[in-house]
């Protein structure tokens, strides 16, 4: 390796040490200072390997173990469970509540009891020990994901990881790297770029039915009740959990959850397949909820509230724009603290057409002024929805996961290694969705300036295939409902 390489990843260890010690300044400054020094050191980086159109070899069977088993570990659990060709053998978390939902569940089912590792936070490493396991999921809170999914890498396995991938610079790329130095994947369970209007229209896209897309928009809005983020943490949240959402959840801004938003509209664009992020720029509103909220904690005598005092907090909208290569601009926005309907957008503006899905019902225009009527937005649906989403629709209305796409995000990484298929959602896409979080924080707290994007394709952005919503000759994997006893 490159000494300046290894330079970088030996201090890769020190910057995650240095935030979660920091105080409520350090700790921003810190992720800030990780997007400097990280563009610095990787700014003329070449690829070592293609990961995008590598197809590692087919898996017939398998073997597969979760770290993480709460809301989102448990629902796939429940979902894997029912396929043919995978057998979950091994689950970890750090408490054994949650291993024992899914004990009930495995029993309900008649299914093998996987093996148990909950001793703490670090049992999942034990886990790793195994030498029966192809791929595991992670499904823990995001501060961990980097960290878990490059050692399950190292241990010579394919990671699915949940979003985002990393919330630093710094873990988005090391992800990347160990993915192309062992040669197994980290795909990115990014389930909205398989939901039905968005994989109907990222379809269109592709065919040049909007013309050129000039311009998207993606957002997540979802609002949480602010009181509720800002509470103590409490156990079962850990030491980390509690430092994550204490400090970094009221304190550090930019967007911290990008994925859903900006993924399908990449997907659409062609970004790292024909056009790639240049530059972003992040705007955010002041805060006018989180410091009122503190106030009233404080004079209620709360010592835990003691350590935000004097702290900027987050502001209620952050709004980031992405200039691309070839031109085009992608709006992303972030907010859950101010009620308002549930959002992602999903806008699609091209030279020949326009398409939105919220607020929904979603609609297609092909003129300035008049949506697709109902029945011709099925014909639509009937012509253009991708292949891929045809075949499963029956299934992931059966099994579901966000109204079924959950599901569809299950099946098409599973077939793609019972089948050998290089992945629909690369390493590359999940670092680049997921790079937003400290990007925007940087421009956010130096002005609004715009910041370089990273490329993380190292130049095979230009051509590489765009996403492929056709079976690519898999569909191969059975899925079985297996009903619980009572
Ligand atoms: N794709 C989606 O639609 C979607 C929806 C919700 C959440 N998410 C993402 O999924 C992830 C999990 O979210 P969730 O809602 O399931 O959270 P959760 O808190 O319900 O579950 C996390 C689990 O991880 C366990 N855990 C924590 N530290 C651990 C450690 N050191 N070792 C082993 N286990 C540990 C916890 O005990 C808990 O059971 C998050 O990163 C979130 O961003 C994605």
């Amino acid at each position: 390796m490159h000494s300046s390489r290894r330079d970088f990843f030996k201090s890769l260890a020190g910057l995650s040490a240095m935030a979660a010690l920091a105080n409520v300044y350090g700790q921003e400054k810190n992720l800030r200072d990780d997007v400097e020094e990280t563009s610095l050191i990787l700014k003329d980086r070449r690829s070592s390997f293609n990961m995008k159109s590598y197809a590692a070899p087919a898996i017939p069977h398998i073997r597969v173990g979760y770290i993480g088993i709460g809301g989102r570990g448990t629902a796939s659990i429940q979902r894997l469970s029912q396929f043919e060709g995978v057998e979950i053998k091994a689950i970890a978390d750090c408490y054994e509540y949650p291993i024992e939902r899914a004990r009930q569940w495995f029993k309900s089912i008649d299914y093998p009891a996987p093996a148990e590792y909950y001793r703490d936070e670090e049992s999942w490493r034990d886990m790793l020990e195994r030498d029966d396991l192809d791929l595991i999921y992670v499904t823990t809170p995001q501060y961990l994901h980097a960290e878990m999914a490059c050692a399950i890498m190292e241990s010579g396995r394919h990671a699915a990881c949940e979003v985002p991938l990393a919330y630093t610079l710094a873990d988005c790329w090391k992800i990347v790297d160990t993915s192309e130095r062992t040669r197994k994947y980290c795909a990115i369970l990014e389930n909205c770029c398989f939901d039905f209007f968005e994989a109907l229209t990222i379809n269109m896209a592709l065919k040049g039915l909007f013309g050129e897309l000039v311009y998207g928009e993606g957002a997540y809005i979802h609002y949480i009740d602010p009181e509720l983020i800002f509470q103590e943490p409490m156990p079962p949240l850990n030491k980390k959990g509690g430092w994550y959402r204490g400090i970094v959840g009221v304190s550090v801004k930019g967007n911290r959850y990008p994925t859903h938003g900006f993924g399908p509209v990449c997907q659409a664009m062609r970004i790292n397949a024909g056009d790639r992020p240049l530059f972003l720029t992040s705007v955010e509103t002041a805060d006018f909820t989180r410091q009122k909220i503190f106030e009233r904690y404080l004079e209620q005598g709360s010592d835990y509230h003691k350590q935000f005092v004097g702290a900027d907090f987050v502001g209620n909208m952050n709004t980031s724009l992405v200039k691309t290569q070839n031109g085009k601009v992608v709006k992303i926005q972030y907010s859950t603290d101010t009620p308002r309907p549930y959002s992602r957008i999903h806008m699609l503006s091209g030279t020949q057409g326009f398409a939105q899905k919220y607020p929904e019902p979603s609609r297609i225009y092909f003129d300035h002024s008049t949506p697709l009527s109902d029945e011709e937005m099925e014909a639509v649906k009937e012509e253009h929805t991708p292949e891929l989403i045809k075949f499963l629709t029956e299934n992931a209305l059966k099994f579901g996961g966000h109204g079924g796409m959950d599901f569809i995000c299950d099946y098409q990484l599973i077939d793609s290694l019972h089948n050998g298929l290089p992945l629909n959602i690369s390493v590359y896409d999940g670092a680049t969705w997921s790079a937003v979080t400290p990007l925007s924080l940087w421009s956010v707290t130096h002005g609004s300036q715009p910041i370089d994007f990273p490329d993380f394709t190292g130049g095979s952005w230009a051509n590489n295939a765009p996403f492929d919503l056709s079976l690519r000759g898999g569909g191969t994997t059975v899925v079985v409902p297996k009903t619980p006893k009572a």
